[in-house]
């Protein structure tokens, strides 16, 4: 892999980049490096276009009608479909709905209901919050009847056995961005009679991810990370086609029904993807994702991963000629075991973090020490990358080793 080795050729290599006009898509501040893409993605100058739009052309004028008339009521499948060809699915396999966490619990709950005889499921130990959190609320409101395998790495693949029903697993990790294999690992639960759920949060977007070849059972994500769908912008959750139809929805929700303005009595699932509706669909939160996605009509997310692996490269080159910053490199060196983030260890990684802030670079900070910084191709440049280094630098060697800050809500 080679990478710019000089300001001057990092100049050069943003002329010639193929992402240098869809950078012009975005509403992006110039005094601003922003390196924070796998937590909330920029804004897209469609995605403000469209949320304008429903707001004022639509909701405005047209009020309750526009469910119909602007076709509100099919967006979750509409997006659902767009999103599909990131992840290597089906459009009848993909739907927009509710958030990461609430499509988890929906999906893990559904996998739970079809077990049989089984009992297990599989994780990583240090998997997302979210993820553990709530297989460990289905624990309890199993009243026992499942467990939670919570293992390194390493013992996962032996971990999966006979009595697994559910293997839980985010492909890029959220901290140090290791990616698993994300076909092997779904071969070996197939091969013990379980089903996967894969998290994509971190990939969706970010690097060629294949469900429908691996035949993965099931998959979940955010978009508003490397999507940029907006501040809590609905997720998507993926079930393969074969298995839509035999499961019963975690949550059995009246969007989710046949028939939902028949308004009946009794519950009766939607056939496919619509059974995973759950309630009203937060349509200005959707339209934002609808503009947002607009930009990967011509995009090639190939084109994307090769750009994430050149500037990866260099913010690891420059990081490493740093001397005496007491960062070290948290994610793994090989690029095709390592997602579209980097992340370092400082001891001081919040207070780091925060000086990088003020002087104009965001990234973001994961207790206890690990500072995050993302790789978003499509309007990062290797300038930037170059002077974040800069600014990295200066800031790890200016840092006062006795200075404690009190933390914000959000790190
Ligand atoms: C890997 C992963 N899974 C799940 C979530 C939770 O998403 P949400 O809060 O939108 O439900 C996140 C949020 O950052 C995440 O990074």
């Amino acid at each position: 892999m080679t990478s710019p080795n000089s300001l001057e050729e990092c100049r050069q290599w943003d002329e010639r980049d193929r992402f240098a006009d869809t950078r012009s898509k975005f509403l992006l501040n110039p005094d601003i490096i922003y390196m924070d893409g796998n937590s909330l993605g920029a804004l897209t100058k469609s995605s403000m276009a469209r949320s304008r739009a429903i707001v004022e052309d639509q909701w405005g004028p047209d009020l309750v009608r526009s469910w119909n008339v602007h076709g509100w009521f099919d967006l979750p499948h509409r997006l659902g479909a767009k999103i599909a060809p990131l992840i290597g699915a089906a459009a009848d396999e993909v739907l927009v709905a509710d958030s990461t966490t609430v499509n988890l619990f929906k999906i893990a709950c559904a996998a739970m209901m079809a077990r049989g005889s089984r009992h297990r499921v599989v994780t990583e130990l240090g998997n997302f919050p979210a993820d553990i959190y709530v297989l460990q609320g289905l624990a309890l409101l199993s009243g026992g009847a499942i467990e939670i395998v919570a293992v390194p790495r390493s013992e996962i693949a032996e971990r999966i056995d006979e009595s697994t029903f559910l293997v839980v697993l985010t492909h890029v990790h959220y901290k140090t961005a290791e990616l698993f294999d994300l076909a092997a690992i779904t071969r070996r639960a197939h091969a013990r009679g379980a089903r996967i759920l894969w998290d994509l949060s971190h990939s969706v977007g970010a690097l060629p991810t294949d469900v429908g070849a691996a035949r993965a059972d099931f998959a979940v994500g955010c978009t508003y990370k490397y999507l940029n769908g907006g501040p809590g912008s609905p997720a998507f959750l993926y079930v393969r086609r074969d298995l839509q139809d035999e499961l019963r929805p975690g949550l059995t929700a009246w969007m989710g029904h046949a028939a939902p303005f028949e308004f009946t009595e009794d519950y009766d699932p939607a056939p496919g993807m619509a059974r995973f509706r759950v309630g009203t669909p937060s349509m200005i939160s959707f339209a934002s994702l609808e503009g947002a996605l607009e930009i990967w009509h011509d995009i090639d997310i190939r084109e994307v991963r090769a750009k994430s692996e050149a500037l990866s490269e260099l913010f690891i080159k420059r990081v490493d000629a740093l001397t005496g910053s007491g960062l070290s490199l948290a994610s793994p060196r090989d690029p095709a075991r390592r997602g579209s983030h980097v992340a370092l260890t400082h001891e001081q990684g919040y207070e780091l973090m925060q000086a990088l802030i003020a002087r104009g670079v965001i990234g973001d900070f994961r207790a206890p020490d690990v500072v995050r910084f993302s790789i978003t191709p499509l309007y990062l440049r290797y300038v930037d990358v170059w002077q974040a280094v800069s600014v990295l630098g200066d800031v790890a060697s200016g840092l006062s080793r006795t200075e404690h800050l009190r933390r914000n809500p959000v790190t």
